[in-house]
């Protein structure tokens, strides 16, 4: 150790304020201002001095919201002022806040002629309520709220939140009792459940049960790994610390001690206020990251509040006015299926028209066979539905009642609606797709774009907007029948300049000279990308041999292994993608069969390399880089491994440069990269 013993507690010190400092920038501000690489560069360095004097360890530092041990249950706690629930507005027009107005106006026996009174407007956090005790600044427990006496002790996972200050800035007041809302994000909440289907698990059903069970979760590691946030709004016990006069300004306050306050808060003048920031909010809720219930309103002065008072462990200063509910009950009539762009099929449940979170639902989700079945549900059935957000409606669970037997379970259909082709699971995956492909109507679109991208047919002029006008027109509905497409047809369409259809129509001859390998990758056959495309191209050598090969001539392609086989088989197994076949050859489209010239020919000095492209090459586009790499019999990976042989790095490398050299791979320029190019 260099330093002396106050060097490293100065040092420390310094290190803990800075990471702090920049957490509060990033988690609760959203403006982060260190690179995250810096940031951990520092959060290593304090564990570092940590480690080495555990002397200098204090419980605000950064590196203290560690994931603590296996709990048989938690410890009670007594609030030392009771949290109290507020009374509920359930009538979600207006009237509803101005119902609160005037039983405030009369409780203050204010008069007509009496001033407005002034009210703090807030968000309605759709969460569990938490208690944070802050003692001398340091935060030494969390609780939830319990029956409103007592709560129960779940600081170790509240030290998670990174939100949450481990110490408040400016603040060394004995006690102060923080109160405020856990949450979890809508799109945390998404990517959760996202992550669990693909695991083939059981999803969660709101972000606010999900958010209650992870705080209430006995394994901090579980807790931890459900990202949650925290808002405040409200005040426990306090010991020293002068209180504001008003609410608004005490919630100023918070957010400058580094609390995370919503800034969705107005002061509003009587009821004409309330109502306007509730329709505001209402306006805005499904844009929102996160769910609301309603507003609450509150009076903003404390004197005032005082002086109104509580009845039925209820302040009278305060109120929830609510919003529509997020989810609702309704009887499910069918399930259908619906084919995406991407040929997943997808069960969709009919539903008993429903008003839900602010619209009328009739459709929702039900993801894929193996959710469906795990939420067991079955025409028929009461479901409940959930609509939050711009996320489609969902349905979350079905309300247990005894079904008659005759009920049969869902089961997807063997053929595709859209189609007629073959629907199938791929093997271990949870997904049901169309086999289709190109002729599938509702894969049409995507398939055509696909086939004209840059590095398939590369179909100059037709983009997304393009294809929509022509499948919508009902002018192209197979990939041959682009061949067909003439200037006088494509000027016809909405503004589409006749200069503009002529390129069009260049662009389309001029893709009829191909190579193999782009043109079967243009077909958009399942687990065909590029690279397997060459493979294919450069082992058959024509079309025809690989239309007709087995799947054990399939598995003989380096690389090709049994999935791949097997989608490959089952596309050319479909009647209706060999037509495609043949009318593309029959209007023209050729290629230079055994792999395209540029794999045919020529030395391949980078035969067997793995090649990593980083940074902005001076004069070669990526993707010329790219060609030119695999013309010369290089592959080229987008992560650099101990298997790779060189990073080629230009302008502005990132991480895989500095991967390359903790690694010790060869790292070369763009001319160093000609070099081996021209080598053999
Ligand atoms: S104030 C004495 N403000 O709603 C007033 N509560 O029944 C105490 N909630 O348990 C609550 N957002 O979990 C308050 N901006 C907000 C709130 C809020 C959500 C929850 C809280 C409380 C319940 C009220």
């Amino acid at each position: 150790m260099s330093e002396t013993p106050t060097q490293a507690a100065i040092r420390a010190q310094q290190l803990r304020e800075l990471l702090n400092h920049h957490a509060h920038l990033y988690y609760v501000l959203d403006a982060p201002e260190l690179p995250d690489a810096e940031y951990d560069r520092l959060f290593q360095e304090l564990q570092a001095l940590e480690q080495a004097r555990p002397e200098l360890l204090t419980a605000d530092s950064p590196t203290q919201r560690v994931i603590g041990r296996v709990l048989d249950g938690f410890a009670h706690v007594r609030h030392a002022v009771p949290m109290l629930s507020i009374r509920t507005e359930t009538d979600t027009s207006p009237a509803g806040a101005e119902a609160f107005d005037a039983r405030v106006r009369r409780e203050l026996s204010l008069g007509e002629t009496d001033a407005p009174v002034e009210y703090a407007a807030e968000l309605k956090f759709d969460g569990l309520a938490m208690n944070l005790r802050y003692e001398c600044g340091l935060l030494v427990h969390a609780a939830t709220r319990g029956d409103g006496e007592t709560g129960e002790d779940v600081t170790q996972n509240i030290r998670t939140i990174k939100q949450i200050p481990l110490r408040l800035l400016g603040v060394d007041a004995p006690v102060l009792e923080v109160r405020g809302e856990v949450y979890m994000r809508r799109d945390d909440f998404e990517k959760l459940n996202e992550r669990q289907r693909e695991a083939n698990q059981k999803t969660f059903v709101n972000p606010r049960n999900t958010a209650a069970g992870a705080v209430r979760q006995l394994d901090p590691a579980l807790a931890a790994g459900k990202p949650l946030s925290f808002f405040a709004y409200g005040l426990g016990e306090v010991q020293g610390w002068d209180v504001p006069e008003t609410h608004s300004a005490m919630l100023d306050a918070f957010a400058r001690m580094g609390l995370p306050v919503s800034t969705d808060r107005v002061v509003a003048l009587g009821a004409a206020g309330l109502v306007d920031f509730h329709r505001r909010i209402g306006e805005k809720r499904d844009k929102l990251p996160f769910d609301i219930d309603g507003i609450v309103y509150k009076v903003n002065s404390r004197a005032l509040q005082a002086r109104l008072g509580f009845v039925s462990r209820e302040p009278r200063w305060a109120v929830a006015h609510k919003y529509p509910a997020q989810e609702q009950l309704t009887r499910l009539n069918a399930i259908d299926v619906q084919v995406g762009r991407t040929g997943k099929i997808t069960p969709v449940a009919r539903l008993e028209p429903v008003f839900v979170g602010g619209t009328t639902v009739t459709n929702a989700t039900l993801h894929n066979l193996f959710e469906l079945r795990r939420k067991g549900v079955r025409v028929g059935d009461q479901v409940i539905v959930r609509r939050a957000g711009d996320v489609i409606p969902e349905i979350v669970g079905r309300v247990s009642v005894q079904r008659p037997s005759y009920v049969a379970n869902f089961r997807m259909p063997a053929a595709c609606p859209e189609c007629g082709s073959a629907v199938e699971r791929e093997k271990g995956g949870i997904d049901h797709r169309c086999t289709g492909g190109i002729s599938c109507p509702a894969q049409r679109k995507q398939a055509l774009l696909h086939f004209a991208s840059r590095r398939a047919l590369d179909i100059e002029g037709l983009g997304d907007k393009l294809v929509d006008q022509l499948v919508d027109g009902g002018i192209v509905s197979s990939l041959p029948d682009l061949y067909k497409l003439g200037v006088a047809k494509l000027a016809a369409l909405e503004r589409m300049a006749e200069k503009s259809a002529q390129n069009i129509v260049d662009a389309l001859e001029k893709s009829k000279n191909t190579t193999l390998a782009r043109f079967l990758y243009g077909l958009g056959i399942r687990q065909v990308g590029e690279t397997t495309a060459k493979d294919l191209a450069r082992h058959f050598g024509a079309m025809d041999k690989l239309m007709d090969a087995s799947i054990e001539q399939l598995l003989e392609v380096p690389d090709v292994g049994p999935v791949v086989a097997h989608s490959i088989h089952t596309f050319f197994a479909q009647p209706h993608n060999c037509e495609v076949v043949e009318q593309l050859r029959a209007a023209g489209v050729q290629w230079a069969e055994g792999g395209g010239a540029a794999d045919a020919h020529g030395p391949r000095p980078l035969l067997g390399k793995t090649l990593v492209l980083t940074g902005t090459l001076p004069t070669l586009a990526r993707d010329a880089a790219k060609d030119m790499i695999e013309a010369a019999g290089g592959k080229v990976s987008s992560s650099v491994s101990k298997k790779t042989h060189y990073v080629i790095a230009g302008e502005e490398a990132g991480s895989k440069l500095d991967k390359a050299r903790e690694l010790g791979v060869t790292i070369l320029d763009e001319a160093g990269l000609m070099a081996l190019l021209n080598s053999h």
